[in-house]
């Protein structure tokens, strides 16, 4: 087969986008790369900061609200709604185990859920990435029975959006940052079955020149500042698409509920969430690098403490910790308690969860009551019994398996993304 363009490098062994991304833009400029919804004064910018980049990507504004954004009952006592997203409280994880069960699990939507019907479901694979065939275009199709018939894996991972934890920006740290302003409740985990992308894309004829995947939603273009960016869609090295991810159709046992993807979703282990596209409906597999809105405008950190273009795109998540208590929860003098939390990071398994009852005054070491694992959360708890009445605040501080530890201080960006430090949870003792 003849090479249409010049065969690009792949990314050999690595699965972050850092060094890649710098490639990708000068590709670009060569001609060599495709940018569908990008301009062509946006990416001369971003390349002029991969001289000085070393980092990752930002996420986009929420759109107007459809009529009905989200299917499923969202009960205020187990959800906040923002915009066409609704974030979970985590008072309502409370004694629901290591899986989030899929009615409580956060939705986050750039349009409005799209009620999809699987018979009529088809993924459709294409690009200059594979070997050609079947279709006149060289495109392969698979429906979700097809899909179904191919040897299944069972997953449990994270998913969680690039900006949870945003209003602590504000709330913390006096920063003023755009986006949804979640607490900690844009992440959920999940056992997700469903069939290891890099085996379809093997049968689709996967090329030895493709070098990006990017799969897109079947859900309505995304309008942002007048603008119509098309429809959900991000590149995915091959290496990474290679590596872990799926194409899910269960959740915790269930066919996909509507609101998380169903008929099928990509899901992409600890990077953040908006990697695992929803209602996947194709594929593309390109020999050229390629870029779209959600990996150049969004999903990269902009701000002062980041290269002057933007940082290179998100990847991993940071690491986190919550208590499964509403905010300004209320405890009784003299009464033992025991804490209950969850601490989670997307560079490994969160293995040390230190607790703090008195603002951070003195720090004690959690109860771990999971198996620490990459990828998902590890449950945890302390005992403690109030002392004096009054206001106070909770802390928890997570170090993860690669010695990344919270930061009393995130480091801001412009989009509130990655807030990483750990977060004063206010309680007042009667
Ligand atoms: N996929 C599509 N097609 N459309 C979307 O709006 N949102 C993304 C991602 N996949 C999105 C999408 C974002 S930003 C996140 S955080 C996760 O889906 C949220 O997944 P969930 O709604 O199942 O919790």
């Amino acid at each position: 087969m003849t090479a249409s363009v010049t065969p690009s490098p792949r990314p050999a062994g690595r699965t972050g986008e850092t060094a890649y991304d710098r490639h990708r833009l000068r590709q670009w400029l060569a001609g060599d790369a495709r940018a569908d919804g990008v301009s062509r004064r946006r990416l001369l910018s971003l390349l002029a900061a991969t001289a000085a980049a070393t980092a990752l990507p930002a996420p986009g504004p929420a759109r107007a609200a459809a009529a009905a954004p989200i299917v499923k009952p969202l009960p205020p006592e187990w959800f906040i709604q923002r915009g066409t997203n609704a974030e979970t409280r985590w008072e309502a994880l409370r004694g629901t185990g290591h899986h989030t069960p899929n009615e409580l699990f956060f939705v986050r939507n750039h349009t409005a859920t799209p009620v999809l019907e699987a018979r009529d479901w088809r993924l459709r694979l294409w690009g200059s990435g594979l070997r050609g065939a079947p279709g006149e275009d060289g495109a392969v199709e698979f429906g979700y029975d097809d899909l179904r018939a191919l040897p299944a894996v069972t997953r449990t991972a994270f998913v969680e959006c690039a900006g949870n934890g945003r209003s602590h920006y504000a709330t913390q740290q006096g920063e003023t940052v755009t986006g949804t302003a979640w607490t900690l409740g844009a992440v959920g985990v999940a056992r997700w079955r469903g069939v290891p992308l890099g085996h379809v894309l093997r049968r689709a004829g996967l090329s030895s020149r493709a070098v990006d995947v990017q799969p897109r939603g079947l859900d309505a273009e995304y309008v942002s500042g007048g603008e119509n960016l098309g429809r959900v869609r991000r590149p995915l090295p091959l290496a990474k698409a290679l590596d872990d991810v799926l194409l899910a159709y269960e959740m915790n046992g269930e066919p996909l509920p509507y609101d998380h993807g169903y008929p099928v979703r990509v899901l992409v282990p600890s990077w953040v969430g908006i990697s695992s596209v929803k209602w996947v409906g194709d594929i593309e597999v390109s020999a050229q690098p390629l870029l779209s809105p959600w990996n150049t405008t969004f999903y990269r950190l902009f701000g002062p403490a980041h290269p002057a273009q933007g940082s290179a795109p998100l990847t991993r998540q940071t690491v986190k910790s919550a208590f499964e208590l509403a905010g300004g929860a209320t405890f009784a003098v003299g009464e033992g308690q025991v804490l209950h939390g969850r601490s989670w990071s997307g560079a490994g398994a969160v293995a040390r969860v230190d607790v703090s009852t008195d603002g951070g005054a003195s720090w004690r070491r959690a109860r771990l009551h999971d198996r620490p694992r990459a990828g998902t959360w590890t449950r945890w708890s302390v005992a403690w019994t109030p002392e004096r009445p009054g206001a106070t605040q909770l802390l928890a501080r997570a170090t993860d398996t690669h010695g990344r530890r919270q930061p009393d201080v995130a480091v801001p960006n412009t989009q509130g993304y990655l807030f990483d430090a750990v977060v004063r949870h206010p309680v007042t003792v009667v």
